[in-house]
Formats: structure tokens, C-alpha cells, sequence
């Protein structure tokens, strides 16, 4: 990523990464993604927040010469997941100067992960302050957004919030500033959804604490820089709170047909009521675009056909993810068929343990939907548009 001045003495230094297709090995990443790192100039001292995936070590090296970096005197860490921890090591042999700024359990981790010696590390406490000379860094700490040692910066003089992950998208882009804001609102949705839904409870007490904070920039380490703060805070709040959207969303798989009849019947059956549906034949979606639909959906009705006496082996993937992924959704629902039996239901509801949501009864048939099927999915239905809130 090409080196720009965000405020005098605070540049953009990190990479992009325009092809990279999955994160974690599991989550898809549709426009890539960005590692942010950032560099502040202070009249005595200099400080790099963040810095990127291991991979793009050496296009941190050439951003930091193009600015002629001799010194760097606190790397701050933020947050010790690899893809901005990961070219510490290499920053260090380049700087050896330079102390690794950051918190306890962030320090302890980064020994684990990156074999970083012990004292390198200079260790702060939540509200401490560190001066540069004319700007003075403030670190907040804000475990589990989504790791548990995760802190965010903010650089006071320049009203900046430097969050890592939170707040940030994977998005990979020319623009330095979230211009398009439809495509950024997108992709940090996506990016919550898989990132920080799992933990909104903490999120909503962190993004209490910053409302306190005057916040002109927010600059996370993913995506693009958000100018209007507020765009991004606001989305936020409504993706943590606990409202949810009229919206039924259907994970699926079907085999032979049958199932897939009765995602259709279904599916046209709520139309008909104009309620809002969104099915996800799970054998061609992407799990991201499932993830996003959980932010806001009141209802998942989950449709398989019987495999082995179970939900078909997509379905659990899907389910094992929506449990872990704990949306706030208040009701649920499987459908599906079989052939001679099986435990579908029962393996379901023991795997959506985190979900506490109301169950509507199942309609699980044998074989091919016929009329009298037809008329249990009008009923189930009928419990939905009684539930829309
Ligand atoms: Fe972008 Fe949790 O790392």
C-alpha cells in the first residue's frame, strides 16, 4: 500500500492484500483484505501502531524507508492475532531499539506466538498514557473484540481512534478513506458477522466507553479509514443491540428434491404474507454472506434432508457455525425429510445450545411433500406472522 499522511506526522504504512480468498482457513474473503499499520511521528519519539500479516513483512520495510524511518522507539501492539503481530519479530531485527508497547496478556501471548523475548516488551495498564513529544497515545483496553487481550489507541492531539479489529472490514481498496460507503457499510457488516458477533456483549460496553472519547478519525487495521466516525459507531450500535429485523432466513441442503419442494413451497408461502426471506442453498453460498443474514434476522428455519440418521454433514457445518457465531435471533425452526428415520431434530437442537430462541415446532416429513405437508408449513407459517415483532 502506497505510504499517505493521514495528519501531520501520522502516516498510513501497512499492505494491502488484494488476493487472499480466506482468513482463519475459513472465511471467505470476497474483496480481500488490508493489514493497517500506522506510523506516528512525535517531536521526540516515534511509534508504529500495528503492524501486518507476516506475509507483506517486507512492504512494511519498504514503507518505512520510503519515509526514511532510522529509529522506531515503540512498536504498540493492539492486538497479538498474526496478521498485524506477525512482522513484529521482523520490525524488531530492523529497529532493535524498539519496545513492544502493550498489555499484559497481550505480551503473554506474543511471547507464545512469536517467540518475542520477554524484554522487549514494555507493558501498559488500561488509561495509561505514552508521549511522543506533541502527540500522546492513550490505550484502551477492550478485551474480546475478539481476542482476549485486545486494547485500542487513541492518539489524543488528533482526536484518532486506532481500534485493530474492531470497527474494521476486509476490504482491500485504493482509497485510503471509506468513500463508497455502501460497499465499506457491506463489508464491515460482513466483517462483525464473522469477526465480532460472537461477542457483542463486550463490544457494546467497549463502544459505551468511546462514546466518552472525541473521535474524529477512526483508523482500524482492517479496511478502509473511516473520516465520518459516526457511520461506522452508528452501524455498530445497531448491529450490537438487541433489535432484530422481521426476517426469516433458510440455511439448506437438499438431495433428492424433496426437502428443496419444501424450501419452495416455504419460501413462497411467506411472500405470499410479504415477510422477508432469504434461503441459503448451502451447497453454493458463501458462509459469509449466511453470517451477515444472522445479524439482523429474527427467525432461522433450517431445511435437510436425513443422512445417516442426521442432518446432512452441510447443515452441521452451518449449524456448528450459526452456534458459535451466537446471533441474536429469538426463533427457530427445522424442516426436511427422510427415508426411513432418523434423529435430525434432536442432533439440531443439541447444537444450537448458545441460541436462546423460542422453538417453533418442526415439520419433518417422510419422503416427498405432499398437500397434508403443505398444510404443516402454512401452520408454521402462520406461528412466524403471528411472532413478527
Ligand atoms: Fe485482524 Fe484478529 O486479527
Amino acid at each position: 500500500m502506497a505510504v499517505r499522511e493521514i495528519k501531520t506526522g501520522v502516516f498510513s504504512v501497512g499492505a494491502l492484500d488484494w488476493d487472499r480468498r480466506l482468513f482463519d482457513e475459513l472465511i471467505p474473503l470476497p474483496d480481500g483484505t488490508s493489514y493497517n499499520a500506522y506510523l506516528i511521528k512525535g517531536k521526540e519519539k516515534t511509534a508504529l501502531i500495528d503492524t501486518v500479516d507476516p506475509t507483506k513483512g517486507a512492504e512494511l520495510e519498504v514503507n518505512l524507508q520510503t519515509l526514511g524511518v532510522k529509529k522506531i522507539d515503540y512498536v504498540i501492539c493492539n492486538h497479538a492475532e498474526q496478521d498485524h503481530s506477525g512482522a513484529i519479530p521482523k520490525i524488531l531485527e530492523i529497529y532493535p531499539e524498539a519496545k513492544v508497547v502493550t498489555n499484559e496478556k497481550c505480551k503473554e501471548l506474543l511471547i507464545k506466538l512469536l517467540l518475542i523475548p520477554e524484554e522487549k516488551f514494555q507493558v501498559i495498564k488500561d488509561g495509561e498514557m505514552l508521549s511522543l513529544g506533541g502527540k500522546t497515545l492513550e490505550f484502551i483496553i477492550a478485551p474480546w473484540a475478539h481476542w482476549p487481550e485486545t486494547m485500542l489507541t487513541y492518539l489524543k492531539e488528533d482526536k484518532m481512534l486506532f481500534p485493530c479489529d474492531l470497527l474494521g472490514s476486509h476490504l482491500a481498496t485504493s482509497s485510503l478513506y471509506a468513500i463508497d460507503e455502501s460497499k465499506a457499510y457491506t463489508s464491515a457488516k460482513r466483517y462483525y458477522a464473522e469477526i465480532m458477533m460472537p461477542f457483542r456483549t463486550s463490544i457494546k460496553k467497549h463502544l459505551e466507553r468511546i462514546k466518552g472519547i472525541e473521535i474524529e478519525i477512526i483508523a482500524p487495521s482492517h479496511g478502509p479509514i473511516y473520516q465520518k466516525p459516526k457511520f461506522i459507531l452508528q452501524a455498530y450500535e445497531d448491529w450490537v443491540s438487541d433489535d432484530v429485523q422481521n426476517e426469516v432466513i433458510i440455511p439448506y441442503v437438499s438431495m433428492h428434491g424433496s426437502t428443496e419442494k419444501m424450501v419452495s413451497y416455504f419460501l413462497e408461502s411467506l411472500m405470499k404474507r410479504n415477510i422477508t426471506v432469504k434461503p441459503f442453498n448451502l451447497t453454493k453460498t458463501d458462509i459469509g454472506e449466511l453470517a451477515m443474514a444472522l445479524v439482523d434476522a429474527s427467525t432461522i428455519v433450517i431445511a435437510s434432508p436425513t443422512v445417516l440418521g442426521g442432518a446432512h454433514p452441510s447443515v452441521i457445518y452451518a449449524a456448528y457455525l450459526v452456534n458459535a457465531l451466537r446471533p441474536k435471533t429469538r426463533f427457530v425452526s427445522v424442516i426436511g425429510s427422510y427415508g426411513w428415520g432418523g434423529k435430525m431434530v434432536e442432533q439440531l437442537a443439541g447444537m444450537l445450545t448458545n441460541l436462546k430462541v423460542e422453538v417453533f415446532e418442526p415439520v419433518i416429513i417422510k419422503g416427498y411433500p405432499t398437500e397434508e405437508n403443505f398444510k404443516l408449513l402454512d401452520n408454521l407459517v402462520d406461528k412466524i406472522q403471528n411472532n413478527l415483532l
